[in-house]
């Protein structure tokens, strides 16, 4: 077990004047909102919210810092959030099911225009809740806007294609895409506020009632949309709670009038909530969840320009993304050369406070995560692998780990780390590679370093039937939006993009008759909003 780090104790500030004035914070910015049934409140609880960011006093461990009082819901909140969703949906009755593709897009882009002028105060509350460097938390923000504008289109653009007639075997018929009921979006810290609007955002617009929990840390930056969300949606279409999942999200399931449950996190916390749901035919599930996203690196790789890469792709944001590379797989004919670069790229990386220009390795934000991550070196080490770097911590900063020789029989071959550990492991024929994707219980996406054709395609053919991205001398990643994210296994159920996410939060539902009567379908324009294309 490494010993607690005095030097990492060292770049926790020792109070709130030595944080730069504008990223101190200010008593008035809890943001601590519910929003349920159109009505504002603030269920405001002795229980503070802790930064990932701790303060250092005397020769005390040192402290996260606090961040106003959490509001947790109750599951009288829970059920009255569910209660106000229903009302909303009113059996595909309601306003907002029904509202034409004009007025959802309206209230979207103006919920947009509302939250365009928290940038700043938002990526900052998600800075100092997960950690997150500032610049990052900024970039987090605009992807995320720029996500929902493009939504808008797409949207505009699917029903502009739909709107038109189709006729075949004698029959006419207008197919549309219809919603699906009430649905629960719970999106994952790491993406506090990007995983929670990438869903709830195609879900309200086509035209589902939404339950948002927020994130376990993250809770700030989404309550601070409270306002805009209340300002921009009828009542009960948008709710939000914040608050102990046990409490709040187990009164939902148990209901049975959940319809769409849209979650990314584990699976552990996947598997426990359809467990609860009554109807398990009823509920469609939208899941992302675990990875163990390799770099496969063979012979003929250019050993520099690949360490740069599998830095990137395994620490950024400390290896908290769920597409971040948690395993190198390298030729063993390579292994030291590589090894030697990835040490000389871990020790270039500057660690910490968010706030700081250039910062790479961060406080964690939970504050339990660095011992775990200990746990999971010492077994490797106790099984034959060697710390080649790193692996020192303090409270919440970890200092990257960079682990060689690391046996299949270990814990950290097989289990996703989700921290700042760059596991490497040598194979003797690519196929070997292949072979462990094959046995994982997870199948994301995979990265081959290297040139050789004869080598690279039938590797390329073997990982697109296990997983479902293959990357070209380039680490793994979601983005651009555009492009499907999914997984296989237990990593994912359904497929996420701008505009895949439209489909998955609707069904294609149509009204048919005889291609003679076909006229009818025009004539019902008028006084069928389904049947017109607005
Ligand atoms: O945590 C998973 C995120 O969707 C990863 O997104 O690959 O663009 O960082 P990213």
């Amino acid at each position: 077990m490494a010993a607690m780090s005095r030097d990492l104790v060292s770049l926790f500030p020792a109070s709130p004047e030595e944080v730069p004035a504008t990223f101190r914070r200010t008593a008035d910015e809890t943001g601590l909102t519910l929003l349920v049934g159109g009505a504002l409140s603030r269920a405001v609880t002795g229980k503070p919210i802790r930064s990932a960011v701790c303060f250092r006093e005397g020769a005390a461990p040192p402290a996260q810092a606090e961040l106003g009082p959490a509001a947790l819901a109750s599951a009288d909140d829970s059920r009255a959030a569910l209660a106000a969703a229903v009302a909303a949906w009113k059996g595909g009755r309601g306003e907002w099911p029904r509202a034409s593709t004009r007025e959802r897009v309206g209230a979207v882009r103006d919920f947009a225009a509302r939250a365009l002028p928290l940038r700043e105060t938002i990526a900052t509350a998600l800075m100092w809740e997960v950690g997150k460097p500032y610049s990052e938390c900024l970039t987090e923000f605009d992807r995320t806007f720029e996500y929902v504008e493009k939504t808008c289109a797409a949207l505009v653009e699917l029903e502009g294609q739909s709107a038109r007639p189709l006729t075949s075997g004698g029959f006419a018929a207008r197919i549309r895409r219809a919603p699906l009921g009430v649905t629960l979006c719970m999106g994952p810290y790491n993406y506090a506020l990007n995983e929670v609007f990438t869903l709830v955002i195609p879900a309200l617009i086509m035209g589902n009632p939404v339950i948002i929990k927020t994130p376990r840390y993250g809770v700030l930056a989404n309550a601070l949309l409270a306002p805009a969300l209340a300002a921009s949606f009828p009542a009960g279409v948008a709710n939000l709670l914040t608050g102990d999942g046990a409490t709040i999200v187990g009164p939902l399931m148990a209901s049975g009038a959940i319809d769409v449950l849209a979650f990314i996190g584990s699976q552990k916390t996947a598997g426990a909530l359809l467990r609860q749901h009554p109807h398990p035919y009823r509920l469609r599930t939208v899941l992302g969840m675990g990875a163990k996203n390799p770099a496969i690196v063979l012979a003929d790789a250019d050993v520099e320009a690949t360490a740069k890469e599998i830095v990137s792709g395994a620490l950024t944001f400390n290896g908290q993304r769920c597409t971040a590379l948690k395993q190198v797989l390298v030729d063993r004919r390579i292994e030291g050369a590589l090894v030697g670069a990835l040490a000389a790229e871990i020790s270039r990386l500057r660690v910490g406070m968010p706030w700081e220009d250039g910062v790479t390795i961060t406080p964690l934000p939970d504050p339990n995560h660095p011992a775990w991550l200990d746990g999971l070196v010492d077994e490797a080490v106790e099984r034959g692998a060697r710390v080649v770097c790193g692996g020192a911590h303090a409270a919440t900063l970890y200092e990257p780990a960079l682990v060689a020789g690391v046996p299949p029989a270990s814990r950290l071959f097989v289990e996703e780390q989700f921290g700042p550990i760059v596991p490497v492991s040598a194979f003797d024929d690519p196929m070997e590679a292949v072979d462990i994707v094959d046995r994982s219980s997870v199948g994301q996406q995979a990265s081959i370093f290297g040139s050789d054709p004869a080598v690279v395609g039938p590797l390329v053919d073997h990982l697109a039937n296990l997983v479902c991205r293959v990357n070209l001398n380039t680490q793994c990643r979601r983005g651009p939006d555009v492009f499907p994210f999914t997984g296989r296994k237990d990593s994912a159920i359904g497929t996420l993009s701008i505009s895949d996410a439209l489909r998955v939060f609707s069904i294609r539902s149509l009204v048919a008759t005889k291609e003679k009567d076909a006229a009818a379908l025009e004539a019902l324009e008028e006084t069928s909003a389904f049947l017109s294309a607005q």
